[in-house]
């Protein structure tokens, strides 16, 4: 076994959002979010839960941060509930809300908790849905409203920023295909939407500079490296498209691109947008968007392998799915393939430079439950950390400026549309007493953060 040292400077860091674990969906002056709308829709969460109670975070908030402290957590990615500050997505002010977040913040930073704080983390306030959503233009002016007000009140404390999280999932899972709020399935639509909250980023980003001096501000997209299924130009250009859909739509325009001309083309040609000119893109935002970040946070579970589905199969190509076998999946039906991480942060490295990049996300859901000594062996969640642990300090030692890693999730949690039954937690959530357990992998865990290192058996 030998041990992989990680830069003196690399914080180690755990994610959860406000939806996931807060609760208290009623409380304290809170409005309504897509979130409390969409659980209510028969047949849209698996087990037909929700997030009223979750894991109770908003009154459990001390002993959670203890147990931060006892994992021995360097920084905290938390997301900020934006109906908790503004029930109605763009006037008043919620003080109660602003509050929360604000003791919260206090108390991470006296237990030497560094703050790292995402502004929107999918919980739209259904106000803003009820006049468009993200679809409309006017849900990007609210958000720098929101994003003036919080940074304006924390700002002088948090010095983290992330504006969004996982922009694909908010546009083309919310507005596109439909399976997480407010589910919509209309592309263009869903393309208006990526617009708007691409948009939102740039418009907020220099508000939360002025508001918190030397905070760094950036954005998490999630990525889903494609790999052709076969040679065939068919599966390339499959591949290509996957890529250009899921990753580079978002890329590229946060990096001076605009969007992939390739992906203009397939989304005109499908009739999703018009010829001649795209009515939601204006003068000037595309410079708006591409307004310099401190560092790009990647969220990344899995990779996808791409087949060109029209492709008859009896052509006897040398197809494969290249796929680990389906045991080594997790719960999530997610194929575990750390190499693609390494990857990952290769290609961003070289084709976008950004300065800076955090590992925003990354985890596993593995169901494994208490046994009768309250120990959970978790022995594959360890596994699957300490692989991409290693694969992320490997793209360190080949020049990726990797500064951290945010493991997900802290804590078992409501997983959205798949509610309580997928459990990313390296800590046990007993939802009827609300009891945590540490899972091995967190003991595992806290470990690597002492020692700054990973072994590699
Ligand atoms: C990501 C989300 C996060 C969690 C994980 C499993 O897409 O950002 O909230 O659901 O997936």
């Amino acid at each position: 076994m030998s041990r992989l040292l990680f830069p003196d400077t690399f914080k180690w860091g755990a994610a959860t959002s406000a939806y996931q674990i807060e609760g208290a969906w009623n409380e304290d002056g809170r409005g309504p979010s897509i979130w409390d709308y969409f659980t209510r829709k028969p047949g849209c969460i698996e087990d037909g839960s929700s997030g009223d109670i979750a894991c109770d975070h908003y009154h459990r908030w001390q002993d959670d941060i203890a147990l931060m402290k006892d994992l021995g957590l360097q920084t905290y990615r938390f997301s900020i509930a934006w109906s908790r500050i503004m029930p109605d997505g763009r006037n008043s002010i919620n003080q109660a809300g602003l509050d929360f977040y604000s003791r919260l913040v206090d108390m991470l930073l006296e237990q030497n908790i560094q703050p790292f704080a995402t502004l929107y983390h999918w919980d739209l306030p259904q106000a803003l849905q009820d006049t468009g959503g993200w679809p409309d233009r006017s849900t990007a002016e609210a958000f720098v409203t929101y994003a003036d007000i919080v940074s304006r009140h924390l700002g002088d404390r948090v010095k983290q920023w992330i504006t969004h999280n996982e922009p694909w999932c908010i546009s083309f899972l919310g507005y596109q295909k439909g399976s997480k709020a407010p589910g919509m399935q209309d592309w263009t639509a869903a393309l208006a939407a990526s617009h708007h909250v691409l948009l939102s980023h740039g418009w907020a980003v220099p508000v939360i500079r002025q508001n918190s001096p030397q905070a760094e501000v950036g954005i998490t997209l999630n990525f889903n490296p494609a790999v052709p299924a076969s040679p065939s130009v068919a599966d390339r250009d499959a591949a290509r498209q996957h890529d250009g859909y899921f990753n580079r739509w978002f890329l590229d325009p946060l990096y001076g691109r605009q969007y992939p001309a390739d992906m203009i083309t397939t989304y005109t040609e499908a009739d999703y947008l018009p010829t001649d000119h795209i009515p939601f893109i204006q003068d000037g935002d595309f410079s708006a968007i591409a307004v310099p970040t401190d560092f790009l946070g990647v969220n990344y579970y899995n990779r996808i392998i791409v087949r060109d589905e029209s492709l008859p199969e009896q052509q006897n190509l040398p197809r494969t799915n290249f796929l680990a076998p389906k045991d080594e999946w997790t719960d999530m039906g997610w194929e575990v393939y750390p190499q693609g991480l390494y990857e990952l942060l290769m290609r961003l490295h070289f084709e976008y430079q950004p300065g800076k990049l955090y590992i925003t996300e990354n985890g596993a859901s593995y169901g494994d439950a208490p046994n009768g000594d309250k120990q959970i062996h978790d022995l594959r969640r360890t596994n699957y950390l300490r692989n991409h642990f290693i694969a992320a300090h490997q793209a360190i030692e080949s020049g990726v400026p990797l500064a951290g890693y945010f493991v997900w999730s802290l804590m078992d949690n409501f997983e959205w549309e798949q509610g309580y039954t997928q459990r990313f937690g390296i800590v046990w959530v007993d939802y009827t007493t609300q009891e945590r357990i540490l899972k091995n992998s967190a003991i595992w865990y806290r470990n690597v953060i002492t020692t700054n290192t990973v072994d590699t058996n």
